[in-house]
């Protein structure tokens, strides 16, 4: 996830997983065009741990070369699978028609696929789509753009053919991008058909969300993103009765950023890691009952000191300043 599944987040959110319990780990979005020319492993989107384990960097592209180039560097990398992306829907994506542009050419996008296993050779291939397929022509209404069961059955059909050993569905459409509900019977109706492991996404934000995940669509696995970020403890908790205590919520959030904070001081130059935990905490502080005042403390400083003394402000020198958190909030971004 763009701006998110950076190095430091995946290492702190590691923690939260018990002994024995495992996950895929994407990485943020890289583009197919850059990666050959970069220096894997020294930008912020490329850095990893040695002993991160379940690394699946995800790829946008549309050209053979790029892809294969990127792939060989990936793999040397550390990566365990790769992922294509077929889902993003911003502008630039369209215009270059990868992303969710794939889905509107189902033949040219199992091709991408094909390329992409074969230079993977041993490493899973996985494709992350969304229910739709954008409008054909720029021009024409992107509002009438419906989810299309038949249509997202038959490209996820080709996908599974062309060798993808699983795919991540987000179920809606490219100009929903990530506003209304995800449509999980999109994940059920896929499921019915797809011999390949279905991984279900879309507005989890609490275990019992997961489990209803798992009922209601019989996905093989789910995959959080949004509210991970907000709640990490869902990964610790995999498999015990969903509780959540507000009050413990609130602290235990204020623990997680803390680390993440003593992490990217170690990691990254101060402005960039003062960034990116701005906009970390952008996507958990609509969690806290006041997060809209811990959020805008956090824009009035630029630097590592100024963000602990914020936290410390806020949640207390122990992280034990009662601060109530929900567990679910409006999912606006
Ligand atoms: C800030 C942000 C960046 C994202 N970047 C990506 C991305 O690079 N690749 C991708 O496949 N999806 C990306 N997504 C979409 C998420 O993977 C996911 O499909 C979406 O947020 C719905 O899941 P959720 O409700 O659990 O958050 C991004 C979402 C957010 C909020």
């Amino acid at each position: 996830m763009v701006g998110l599944t950076h190095f430091v987040v995946r290492k702190a959110l590691q923690e939260y997983l018990p002994p024995g319990r495992r996950s895929l780990w994407p990485t943020e979005m890289l583009n197919s065009r850059r990666i050959p020319s970069q220096h894997v492993g020294q930008s912020i989107e490329t850095r990893f741990d040695d002993h991160e384990a379940g690394l699946c960097p995800q790829l946008l592209g549309n050209e053979e070369g790029f892809i294969r180039d990127s792939i060989v560097k990936l793999r040397d990398w550390g990566a365990r699978a790769i992922d294509i992306n077929m889902g993003c829907p911003v502008k630039k994506a369209l215009r270059h028609n990868y992303g969710v542009a794939l889905m509107g050419d189902p033949d040219y996008a199992a091709e991408i696929t094909a390329i992409a296993v074969k230079y993977a050779g041993e490493l899973p291939v996985s494709v992350k789509l969304r229910a739709a397929a954008p409008p054909k022509e720029p021009q024409s209404d992107p509002t009438s753009v419906e989810p299309d069961p038949e249509f997202l059955k038959d490209f996820c059909l080709k996908i599974q053919e062309a060798g993808a050993s699983w795919i991540t569905l987000h179920p809606r459409t490219a100009v929903q991008q990530r506003k209304g509900s995800a449509d999980w019977s999109q994940i059920a109706s896929l499921k019915q058909v797809m011999r390949i492991p279905v991984i279900g996404n879309g507005d989890v934000q609490t275990l019992e969300d997961a489990e209803r995940m798992f009922e209601q669509t019989g996905c093989d696995r789910v995959m959080i993103g949004r509210a991970l970020v907000a709640k990490p403890w869902l990964l610790s908790a995999a498999g015990a009765p969903p509780v959540e205590d507000p009050l413990l919520s609130g602290a235990n959030y204020g623990k997680f950023l803390s680390r993440v904070l003593e992490l990217s001081r170690e990691h990254y130059p101060e402005p960039l890691g003062v960034r990116r935990f701005r906009y970390l905490a952008n996507f958990g502080s609509p969690y806290l009952e006041y997060g809209h005042h811990f959020y805008s403390s956090l824009t009035s400083t630029d630097s590592y000191d100024g963000l602990r003394g914020r936290l410390t402000g806020f949640f207390g020198a122990r992280f034990d300043r009662p601060q109530k958190m929900m567990s679910r909030t409006c999912l606006r971004y």
